[in-house]
Parts: C-alpha cells; sequence; structure tokens
C-alpha cells in the first residue's frame, strides 16, 4: 500500500513510517513541523532503509492538501498530525479546536474527493470519562475534561458520521494510552519542545543532567506506593498496532475503536526506579501535590485490541526505559 502520514514526522509518526516501510508499504509523510523537524526523515530512512518522501504543508491549507493527494495515490492515511499538550490546550483552546478539528475535515474532504477512505485516527484514552472504572473498555462512556481531550472526542464523533454516512469508509480510532520509549537504534524518540509535560521526557531529562530533579505529583493517592499508576506502551509496539489496524481496516467497512495499551499500569516510583536500572544511577526525587485533573489509576482492556487485531504489547518497562535512555543520550550529545 501507499500510505500517507500526516503528522509523521512527529514522535509515534516517526515509528510507525519505520514499522509500515520494514514491512513493505509505501509511506509519505506530510507535517508542517510545528512540533517535529525535518531531519527525523533521514534518520527513518537510515533505519528503514528504504525511502520516505515528505511534504512539508499544512492540513488547514486546503489547496496544499488537495495538491498532495493529486500527486500521490494514496491507499490509505494514518492521521497523527495535531496538538496535544493538555496545558496548552486550556489556555489556548481556539488554536487547538482549529487545528485539530479542522485538520481533521480538511484532510477528511481531501481523502473524499480522491476515493481514498481508509483511515487510522490517533485518538487517546484521555476521551474516557473520568468516572469510568478500571480498567477502561472502547464501550465506557467518553468525556473529555479539557479542550486537548475534547477534540478527540469530538473528531472520532465526526468518524463516527462520516462513516455512518457513507458506507464505503473504513476508520479506526485507536485511543493510544501512555506511549514512551523509542526506537532500539536510539536514533528516533521523543523530542519535546522546553521543559516536558509528561513523566519519562522529564526523567530523561533529569537523567541527562539537563533538569534538577523529578517532580513527583503526589504520593498520597489510594496506589500500592500512594503514586499515580499508567498504562505505559513501547512507542514500537503501538507503531506495530497500526499496521495491524491498517489490515483490520482494508478487510471491513465502519468506525472501529481500540484500546493500544498492555492492559497493566505501573506507578510513578515503579518507573523512575527502572530508569535508574537503565541509566545506572539514582536519580533525585521530590514529593510535590497532586497536578490539577490527574486520576490515580488509568489503564486499558486490552482484550478488543487482542481478539481482533492480534495486537499485544511486546515490550516491558525495562525496555521501555532502556531505548528512551539510549535515545536520550544520543540527542543530548547531539548525534
Ligand atoms: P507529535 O507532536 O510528536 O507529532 C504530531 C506531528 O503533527 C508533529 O510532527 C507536528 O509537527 C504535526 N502537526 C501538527 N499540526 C499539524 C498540521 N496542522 N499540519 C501538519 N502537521 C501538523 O505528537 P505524537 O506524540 O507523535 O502524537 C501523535 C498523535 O497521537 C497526536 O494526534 C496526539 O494527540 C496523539 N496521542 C499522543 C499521545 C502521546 O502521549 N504522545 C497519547 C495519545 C494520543
Ligand atoms: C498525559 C496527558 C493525557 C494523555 C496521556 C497519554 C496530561 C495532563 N495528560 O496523561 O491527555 O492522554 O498523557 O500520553 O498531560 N507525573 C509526575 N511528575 C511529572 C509528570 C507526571 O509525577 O513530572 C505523574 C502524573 O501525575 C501521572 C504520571 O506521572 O500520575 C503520568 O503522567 P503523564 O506522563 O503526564 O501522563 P498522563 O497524566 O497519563
Amino acid at each position: 500500500m501507499n500510505i500517507l502520514l500526516t503528522g509523521g514526522a512527529g514522535f509515534i509518526g516517526s515509528h510507525t513510517a519505520v514499522v509500515l516501510l520494514e514491512s513493505g508499504h509505501d509511506v509519505v509523510v506530510l507535517d508542517n513541523f510545528s512540533n517535529s523537524k525535518p531531519s527525523v526523515l533521514d534518520r527513518i530512512e537510515a533505519i528503514a532503509g528504504r525511502s520516505c518522501p515528505c511534504e512539508n504543508a499544512d492540513l488547514l491549507d486546503e489547496a496544499a492538501v488537495r495538491d498532495v493527494f493529486d500527486r500521490h495515490g494514496f491507499d490509505a492515511v494514518v492521521h497523527f498530525a495535531g496538538l496535544k499538550a493538555v496545558g496548552e490546550s486550556v489556555e489556548k483552546p481556539l488554536s487547538y479546536y482549529a487545528n485539530n478539528l479542522i485538520g481533521t475535515i480538511r484532510l477528511t474532504e481531501a481523502m473524499a474527493e480522491h476515493g481514498v477512505k481508509d483511515l487510522i485516527f490517533s485518538s487517546s484514552a484521555t476521551v474516557y470519562r473520568a468516572d469510568n472504572p478500571v480498567p477502561y473498555h472502547e464501550d465506557d462512556a467518553l468525556g473529555a475534561t479539557n479542550p486537548y481531550g475534547r477534540t478527540k472526542v469530538m473528531i472520532e464523533q465526526i468518524l463516527r458520521d462520516v462513516c455512518a454516512a457513507d458506507p464505503q469508509w473504513s476508520v479506526a480510532l485507536l485511543r493510544y494510552f501512555n506511549p514512551i520509549g523509542a526506537h532500539p537504534s536510539g536514533r528516533i524518540g521523543e523530542d519535546p519542545n522546553g521543559i516536558p509535560n509528561n513523566l519519562l521526557p522529564y526523567v530523561s531529562k533529569v537523567a541527562a543532567g539537563e533538569l534538577p530533579v523529578i517532580h513527583i505529583f503526589g504520593d498520597d493517592y489510594g496506589t500500592p506506593d500512594g503514586t499515580g499508576v499508567r498504562d505505559y506502551i513501547h512507542v514500537m509496539d503501538l507503531a506495530e498496532g497500526h499496521l495491524l489496524a491498517l489490515e483490520y481496516i482494508r478487510e471491513r467497512k465502519g468506525a472501529f475503536p481500540f484500546n493500544l495499551g498492555t492492559g497493566k499500569g505501573y506507578s510513578v516510583k515503579e518507573v523512575i526506579a527502572a530508569f535508574e536500572r537503565a541509566c545506572g544511577r539514582p536519580l533525585p526525587v521530590e514529593i510535590d501535590a497532586r497536578r490539577a485533573g490527574d486520576l490515580p489509576i488509568v489503564y486499558a482492556n486490552a482484550d478488543l485490541a487482542r481478539a481482533e487485531l492480534g495486537f499485544s504489547a511486546k515490550r516491558d518497562l525495562t525496555e521501555m526505559c532502556a531505548d528512551a535512555w539510549r535515545w536520550q543520550q544520543r540527542a543530548w550529545s547531539g548525534q
């Protein structure tokens, strides 16, 4: 297949590009580099040993998106492009609604015009309403608590409506839990701008000496060690899930939500301990207040993806931290 990856230069997109290229598919990346760098394309090509053409375009630019579709015959699209920082979405809601919603609508219009109706959308565990019992199941009630999360809930609904209106569409709504880690080569990984908001990139930067201390947001939750529990999944497992989802939607029509997680939770302290083993030294920590809006425990019921896609995460927390640390060391030394 010839597959368009919107946002393919980003964290999850770059790893998925490698997996798709290595499995024999052709890939075209479309990215505006608002949260990534063009140099990642060379590294994707070096790992996969194949070319990965890139279109420097913004999804909000209708003419540019149409032009990309005019010049390539795509069979399917994986739609990663979007803004994703929860805190920023609260400060700049219109940027998030414009970029994520209008970007998706422009993309979907161009797909329909060109008869491309197989789509994988990057959704999130954040679409589940906070009062659902854990683990979250695909049938649980939806409802997000911030503008970023609401864009995901709204886009899922838009895509379900598109499928209802035209039975030729096939859409996978992949609800990612907490993707971490990096490609085992250490050549691609997560590269957030500024001070990271998420746990793993923060811990990596403390281990690299770029930040002084890890702030643990609360140790008084009702969890075994008092710190928050999340379903961390290796980004390479997540990338492989996209390949399975593409095969799945080729055979069916409709909209299909799937959790992509491991089904297992780890606490903040367990993650820090695993990272300490990876980098070979103790890391400084400080217990802070809980972060507003955080839940005590979030993890996936991973049964549906296992049964329908044949998906199960293979890499454990040790491997996630070892790969993240390898990437951090290379990124840090400017390689
Ligand atoms: P990322 O920021 O690394 O990648 C997103 C890419 O999209 C970037 O390269 C950015 O430059 C590009 N982009 C953004 N707006 C664009 C536009 N209008 N036109 C063209 N390109 C645009 O993020 P990621 O972590 O790789 O996440 C990918 C997707 O997965 C996002 O939709 C995100 O919301 C979703 N997701 C991520 C996580 C996570 O923890 N990383 C969890 C759940 C869901
Ligand atoms: C974040 C996003 C969420 C997204 C999810 C998946 C926020 C507020 N939420 O959730 O929308 O779907 O990622 O990637 O960004 N922690 C610390 N210290 C830190 C950072 C985090 O103790 O410096 C704790 C948090 O309290 C939490 C855990 O580590 O218990 C994981 O936090 P984080 O990596 O930000 O992910 P989520 O909160 O799950």
